[in-house]
């Protein structure tokens, strides 16, 4: 609820991408993408109310790993939307975490999102989407994905975006890490394996978009791709025992989600997740386990 009619909440889904294809890197720096973005239930909740300035607050497990300063993509979403329409930010945001901080799962860019959606109600905006869309890619290349939920392709930064046809229910089980990993190590950590290699221009795996606009798990689970994944596990050795615990304890597929470290296992049913996510914490080889199903919807005003 938004706090008496005070404040807008606005709920925003992590995502896994079922691929991820990495090109080489460009002259800015970014990698292009071809990203198949998933959205899972896994949510946080930004809550924006008007405050005499910008201020950020964060409850939640990791709540300490959580920037409160204008480094958090929330507050720079709201900087952003308000210089656009010459308001000064004076807004709290609150943010109720539940997806793994610095986890690949796109934790930052939800809440993004999530601040940008909630301050536009809070203030009156009605921004266009396509606004709102171009704000968000200013913010972060996953960003834009938090938005619009579902599936889509990413392409560019990962930013452009196309909305995917999907079914569904999937079923997932995400293996939370000890700590997480940095997304500009990850892509310099695959510049460094790929050092030498001729890289492919990334494209979408048509077989994996059939799997996904026909709700077709063992399809999904055969077509599942990360580029990050090896550079991932180069740099966190460990986390490939995480992905044999749970292939071991009957996951369909395992993968690194995005840049991890969080862990991804597509299981075939909800008791299936259980199973899996018990076995996974029980193997010691993970902080905690998460069930989840896909897809979600994007940032929505509560
Ligand atoms: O866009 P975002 O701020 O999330 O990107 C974080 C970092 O990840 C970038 O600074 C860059 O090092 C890396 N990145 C990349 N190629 C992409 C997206 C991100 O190299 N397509």
């Amino acid at each position: 609820m938004n706090g008496g009619g005070k404040g807008i909440t606005v709920r925003v889904p992590a995502k896994v991408n079922v691929q991820l294809a990495v090109g080489a890197a460009r002259p800015d720096g970014f990698h292009d993408l071809a990203s198949v973005f998933l959205a899972v239930s896994l949510y946080d909740e930004v809550t924006a109310t008007p405050a005499e300035r910008l201020t950020v607050t964060c409850e939640g497990p990791d709540a300490d790993k959580v920037p409160l300063d204008r480094t958090n993509l929330a507050a720079r979403a709201a900087e952003l939307l308000a210089a656009r329409h010459g308001l000064t930010p004076d807004v709290h945001l609150h943010i109720a975490k539940a997806i793994p901080v610095a986890g690949g799962m796109a934790g930052g860019s939800a809440d993004g999102a999530g601040a940008l959606l909630a301050c536009d109600a809070l203030w009156g905006l009605d921004s266009p989407r396509e606004e709102l869309l171009d704000i968000c890619a200013e913010l972060g290349s996953d960003v834009p994905f938090s938005l619009v939920g579902g599936a889509a392709l990413g392409v560019g930064r990962g930013e452009r975006l196309t909305e995917l046809p999907v079914a569904g229910p999937f079923h997932w089980v995400f293996a939370v890490a000890d700590g997480g990993l940095s997304t500009p190590t990850v892509f310099r950590e695959f510049d460094r394996l790929a050092e030498g290699v001729e890289i492919p221009e990334p494209t979408a795996s048509p077989a994996l978009l059939e799997a996904l606009r026909d709700g077709d798990t063992t399809a999904l689970a055969g077509a599942l791709a990360n580029d990050l994944q090896a550079p991932a596990l180069s740099l966190r050795p460990s986390l490939a025992a995480t992905l044999t615990a749970g292939t071991e304890a009957g996951a369909l597929a395992s993968l690194v989600s995005g840049s991890g470290p969080t862990t991804a296992f597509l299981v075939k049913d909800a008791e299936s997740a259980d199973a899996v996510a018990a076995a996974l914490v029980a193997s010691g080889t993970c902080r905690t386990a998460r069930t989840a199903t896909s897809p979600a919807a994007g940032a929505t005003v509560l």
